[in-house]
């Protein structure tokens, strides 16, 4: 069994929050267990829930069609989400939730080991960019531990607001650039958090 199998099997186990008991499915996220990168949402909405599965809903076309402009798919990389169950009514993920769940999250990142990790919307953010602000840095990236980490806008949001989608759409278009960027950074060395932020 993989490692990444196992830890699906611990999550779906998993009754820390509240929300475990309303769950359909737990949906630990899926794609590559060797993905150069990982893409992090906030939590299952209703369609995931049903599925157990991480954007098969409105949003997870978009981001199928998102992850088409640079000519890739979702079984190349990873898709997971900073919460692992739905929150009843689509509700924001609580704090605790989120603080609950970010064993499941640490894990995946140790798994799968990805180049760069891109947060999509201000759930993801906050933990790779605290205290910034989404309409600042969408389409910038930092260092978090030895990974690069890039902000977008969630597809969601730019699925309702027009004005974004060009900007989410510009803002993925930088990710093979980053990508080759971060293929000839040195291998992993311990490295203080938050190094700043670097444009691509
Ligand atoms: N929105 C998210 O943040 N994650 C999903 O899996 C689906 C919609």
């Amino acid at each position: 069994m993989s490692a990444l199998t196992a830890l699906n099997e611990e999550i779906a186990r998993c009754q820390l929050c509240e929300i475990a008991r309303t769950r359909t499915n737990a949906v630990p996220g899926e794609g590559a267990e060797d993905a150069d990168i990982l893409f992090i949402g906030e939590g299952p909405g209703w369609h995931e829930d049903q599925q157990g599965r991480p954007f098969v809903g409105p949003a997870g076309k978009y981001l199928d069609e998102l992850l088409a402009y640079i000519n890739l798919d979702r079984t190349q990389v990873f898709i997971a989400n900073v919460i692992k169950c739905r929150p009843p009514g689509n509700r924001d993920p609580l704090p605790t939730e989120i603080n609950n769940c970010s064993r499941w999250l640490d894990r995946q990142i140790e798994i799968i080991s990805p180049k760069i990790i891109v947060t999509l919307g201000r759930y993801s953010m906050a933990k790779f960019f605290p205290g910034k602000t989404i309409s600042k840095i969408h389409g910038t990236a930092q260092k978090w531990n030895d990974t690069i980490c890039f902000a977008m806008y969630h597809p969601a949001a730019a699925l309702h607001q027009q004005s974004l989608r060009h900007a989410i759409e510009e803002d993925m278009k930088k990710i093979p650039s980053l990508l080759s960027k971060a293929a000839e950074m040195p291998e992993a060395k311990p490295q203080p958090k938050q190094l700043g932020m670097f444009e691509v």
